[in-house]
């Protein structure tokens, strides 16, 4: 499973001279396959390198074209995998199978103290399950957020991580909340949310420098919206899919829309022709430093993205969500968020102003930008 041009991450050679043998550097497993996981590895494996953790990275192949993986390595400069499991896509049923049996290979081979799984995809669920049944204690980052709609296979995916874990690094007071109403109060650690490390890192890198949309488009700072639709509930059902493509061609202001391969794939499907009509601009997708400084200098962004709906927020640019609930409960708490159905409830919402800025106590509900640090921290004290 190795990849032949990564070398294998060291262990440290026993202490000259007869002394003590120093203790081996704790080894810690992250196991990431789509495009928001990389996201969250940039900032822990930073926090990892700083804290001396041995991190081994597993990449399970979930994406695999390049603007969803390989340039996520470089711009947020990730260590390069240690493992590609190259699993690629498939049902749900044969894509986790075949990443089970894989990391069933790479726990053994590599044998880490920790399996750190992040959010709610299927590489979560797969490298939590195998972990826990070789033994292997397993952290979850982004612990708790629930739906309460079980039929999203995320929500499946996050439930069934969460009761399999050790411990559960949750974003939130409401995800720690969550854990506690399912009896999982004692493993629970709240350390706040690790995109907001990442995203406030970016903002300020890019702050002054133009996004693609504005310099490639031509089109105005805070004159058009940013849209980016892909959930298996907007995209299998070919009506509803319509129906939100229709709504976004229907606003009064022009709507860039990032397309993931799903949404082309599935506009293909359906016979839907996924073009420029109206007010929509059909965009492929972006690399994340170029994805912020585009949601920045945008009006409002519309989606259906977990993550694009708190960068928004922390961006205070107003967001509408395809949706009819959120885990990120708190951006819509806040007025940040509206949740809508497509058709006039979108292209309203849509249009609304910004909202007030929250009240100072409330302003931070997804921590300081250390989350990281905090998860380096808790899994060092368990070694
Ligand atoms: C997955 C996650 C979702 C997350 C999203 C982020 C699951 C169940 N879903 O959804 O929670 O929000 O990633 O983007 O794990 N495809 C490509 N190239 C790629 C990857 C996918 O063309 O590199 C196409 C294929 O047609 C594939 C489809 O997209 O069948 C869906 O990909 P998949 O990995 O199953 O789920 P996502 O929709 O990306």
């Amino acid at each position: 499973m190795s990849r032949p041009d990564t070398p294998r991450p060291s262990r440290p050679s026993p202490a000259p001279g007869g002394s003590a043998p120093s203790r081996p550097p704790l080894r810690v497993m992250s196991v990431v396959g789509a495009r928001p996981q990389f996201v969250k590895l940039a900032p822990i494996d930073r926090a990892f390198s700083a804290a001396g953790i041995d991190h081994v990275i597993v990449h399970t192949g979930q994406h695999y074209d390049p603007l969803l993986s390989d340039i996520f390595f470089s711009d947020l400069g990730i260590s390069a995998p240690d493992e590609h499991l190259g699993i690629g896509s498939g049902t749900h049923g044969a894509q986790t199978g075949a990443m089970l049996a894989a990391m069933d290979e790479v726990i053994t081979e590599r044998a880490p103290q920790w399996v750190l799984v992040y959010g709610d995809t299927n590489s979560t669920l797969a490298g939590a399950l195998s972990a826990v049944k070789l033994h292997v204690p397993v952290a979850h980052l982004e612990a708790g957020l629930r739906s309460f709609d079980r039929r999203m296979p995320e929500e499946i995916n996050r439930v069934l991580t969460d009761h399999a874990a050790d411990l559960l690094l949750t974003p939130t007071a409401v995800g720690a909340r969550h854990l506690a109403d399912e009896g999982l109060a004692a493993r629970t650690v709240v350390v706040g949310d690790v995109m907001t490390d990442v995203l406030l890192d970016v903002r300020d890198r890019v702050a002054g420098s133009p996004s693609p949309i504005v310099a490639g488009m031509g089109l105005e700072p805070g004159s058009y919206s940013l849209a980016t639709i892909h959930r298996a509930e907007n995209t299998d059902d070919a009506g509803r899919l319509g129906a939100i493509l229709d709504s976004l061609a229907g606003l009064g202001h022009p709507v860039v829309l990032l397309a993931h391969p799903r949404l082309v794939a599935k506009c293909s499907e359906h016979g839907i022709a996924l073009a420029d009509r109206g007010s929509l601009r059909v965009h492929s997708p972006l690399p994340y430093p170029e994805l912020i400084a585009s949601a920045l200098a945008a009006r409002g962004v519309i989606t259906d993205s977990g993550g694009l709906q708190k960068e928004a927020f922390l961006l205070r640019v107003p967001c509408t969500t395809v949706r009819p609930v959120t885990e990120w409960v708190e951006t819509v708490e806040l007025g940040w968020n509206a949740l809508v159905e497509p058709g006039p409830d979108l292209v309203r919402a849509a249009c609304r102003p910004a909202p007030d800025e929250p009240a100072p106590q409330e302003a931070h509900p997804y921590g300081d930008g250390r989350a990281a640090e905090r998860v380096a921290a808790e899994l060092a004290s368990r070694a």
